[in-house]
């Protein structure tokens, strides 16, 4: 892949990225396949050198944007979680870790709406938020990935990520139908920026394929893509790189990088890799068992005894 990206064009503006690199991160575990061998280093960022001071698109880390506040979620008997607190910031990267089970994917679909919690409160950009739905969090610009992808298997690349456009859609159903008038304006501009996005993601040479015929990785990036079509605020990864290869994990960090370098999008990260969650987070909650049982800079969190015992025991 190459360095340099074709920005979004628009309202947000592109931001020169810089970074060094620092050694990836250490937490004894076991079985964390591909960390120190993944080329971290090309893909970390130092403390806040990654944040520009300039004004445009201002990335220095803003308010707190989500608060999250004893949540506690339970399925029948299951207790998913129990009263979790922790909150995200305006244009961090925020990842949530944690053995299998630990309530993870749970606390995500908390907040985008899929799940709601028995107990707590979740403030959303000031006001809080009661019995939301997923579109309504959509509509608020949360978008989000799945751990196991959801595409349309049998659509092409380019009409599974015009399906990220769906609740911006501001004219009826009658006008597309017709396609008459601001209908064809605005469909006009749905297609526009579905091509910034494909190239963005460098993914123009698979426009016009069928998406289980894409291997892995690069269906990975298409839901990154239909998500990002959205234009969210904040952006929800729940597994991104699961499964990928070396290169392939590179470059999902990397992307996620310049998506929250260059547009400020907030993204709230679930990763299993950990050398890539020391190197690109900015802040990390710990869950185990549905309690959170860390929270802080990845340094903070890597010499937590808590932190360390529970990942000394277990195996994945
Ligand atoms: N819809 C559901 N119905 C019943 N139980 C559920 C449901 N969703 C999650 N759970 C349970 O809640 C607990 C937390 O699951 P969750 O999927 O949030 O964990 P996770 O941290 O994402 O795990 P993994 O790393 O394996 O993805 C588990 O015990 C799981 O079985
Ligand atoms: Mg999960």
């Amino acid at each position: 892949m190459t360095a340099t990206r074709t920005a979004w064009q628009g309202p947000m503006a592109r931001v020169d990225a810089t970074g060094s690199a620092v050694a990836p991160g250490t937490i004894g575990a076991p079985g964390h396949a591909g960390h120190g061998d993944a080329g971290h280093a090309d893909h970390a960022r130092t403390g806040d050198a990654h944040r520009p001071e300039t004004t445009v698109g201002t990335h220095t880390r803003g308010d707190v944007i989500l608060d999250l506040q004893n949540i506690s979620l339970s399925f029948g008997g299951v207790k998913a979680l129990t009263d979790i607190s922790f909150d995200v910031c305006e244009h961090e990267i925020r990842a949530i870790i944690g053995p299998n089970g630990a309530g993870k994917s749970s606390m995500l679909n908390v907040i985008n709406g899929v799940y709601h919690p028995q107990q707590g409160r979740i403030v959303f950009r000031g006001q809080e938020r009661r019995q939301m739905h997923p579109t309504a969090a959509a509509r608020q610009g949360i978008a989000r990935t799945f751990q196991n992808i959801a595409l349309f298997k049998g659509m092409t690349v380019l009409d599974n990520i015009m399906t990220g456009r769906n609740t911006q859609f501001r004219t009826g159903v009658f006008a597309h139908a017709l396609w008459w008038g601001p209908a064809r304006a605005e469909e006009m501009q749905h297609r526009r920026r579905v091509e910034e996005v494909i190239d963005f993601l460098e993914i123009q040479a698979i426009r016009k394929t069928p998406v289980g015929r894409l291997p892995y990785g690069l269906q990975k990036r298409v839901e990154l893509a239909r998500a990002l079509a959205a234009e969210p605020s904040m952006l929800l990864l729940d597994e991104p790189m699961a499964g990928m290869n070396v290169e392939e994990k590179q470059d999902m960090c990397r992307f996620i990088l310049d998506v929250n370098q260059q547009f400020g999008t907030t993204i709230v990260l679930i990763e299993h890799d950990m050398g890539v969650v020391m190197d690109i987070s900015d802040r990390v909650v710990v869950l185990d068992y549905g309690k959170k049982i860390g929270d802080g800079t990845p340094e903070e969190v890597k010499s937590n005894p808590d932190v360390i015992r529970a990942y000394l025991g277990t195996s994945h």
